[in-house]
């Protein structure tokens, strides 16, 4: 079920858990920003769209959203979009020209409601300055998110998610170890590329989020992270690249599951 919370003054998280069997629970996070010109970030996972809208209304009347910002065309991320383009005729959607792209192949965006931004842009969004943002580790090269300067708040999209053993509604309530390993875990899955990025290279990347020194982390994947938390969240995607790559289940694992799954039916 799709709930909701306040993580910072005028800025609420729409949220879900999604469970991976045998990996642990990846919260599924979109989040409304109100203000002057209120901007809804992401819109849900498709198999949970018609469980965002009523979400939204708890927090916001669709009619008053200005803006969508879609960080990134994956599942996760568009479930309710074009059913609120077709709710509300005054949103723009905030993604680059491949984002663009990307969903002309599902589900085309219509090119006048689209605004196009690039990592380090900056637009202005009623009474606060949005600059996009390139997080340090994708799954999707349209990623973009950004900082914003009224909140102090980045939104870094799939970057700094985690699978964990339960979903706090505040990522300080994890432990050092679920959180790391939860990192850990989720990185070498979303982007197995980090094993192969050069180091140095992914460093300055993460450091680039430390002279950002956000007060909040608001990732797509994980309990809101207050700005204390930022080094602990550098620190374990750091770790990441030298961490044992995932590898999934093959047909042999698949074919014992089912068997399982069978024998317990039966
Ligand atoms: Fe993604
Ligand atoms: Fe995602």
């Amino acid at each position: 079920m799709v709930h909701s919370y306040e993580a910072a003054p005028g800025i609420e998280v729409l949220t879900s858990s999604f469970s991976i069997p045998g990996y642990g629970l990846v919260p599924i996070n979109a989040f409304v920003i109100k203000g002057s010109e209120p901007i809804l970030v992401d819109t849900g996972a498709v198999v949970e769209s018609g469980q965002l809208l009523p979400a939204l209304r708890n927090v916001i009347d669709p009619a008053d959203l200005e803006w969508i910002w879609l960080t990134h065309t994956d599942a996760d991320h568009i479930g309710a979009l074009h059913t609120l383009l077709a709710e509300n005729p005054r949103i723009r959607v905030i993604t680059t020209f491949l984002g663009v792209g990307i969903m002309s192949l599902s589900a085309p965006l219509p090119m006048d409601r689209v605004y196009l931004v690039n990592p380090g842009q900056k637009m202005t969004v009623g009474d606060r300055t949005l600059t996009a943002v390139k997080p340090p580790a994708f799954d999707n090269p349209s990623t973009t998110g950004f900082y914003d300067d009224r909140s102090g708040v980045l939104f870094s999209s799939d970057c700094f998610g985690a699978l964990l053993p339960a979903v706090p509604q505040s990522a300080s309530e994890l432990s050092d170890r679920d959180l790391r390993e939860g990192q850990m875990l989720w990185a070498t899955i979303y982007a197995p590329w980090l094993h192969k990025a050069d180091r140095t290279a992914f460093e300055k990347e993460l450091d680039g989020i430390r002279q950002m020194a956000p007060k909040m982390i608001l990732s797509s994947h994980l309990p809101a992270a207050p700005g204390k938390m930022t080094e602990r969240l550098l620190a374990s995607l750091a770790a990441a690249p030298a961490a044992q790559p995932v590898v999934g289940p093959d047909q042999a694992a698949l074919e014992q599951m089912l068997k399982q799954m069978t024998e317990v039916a039966s």
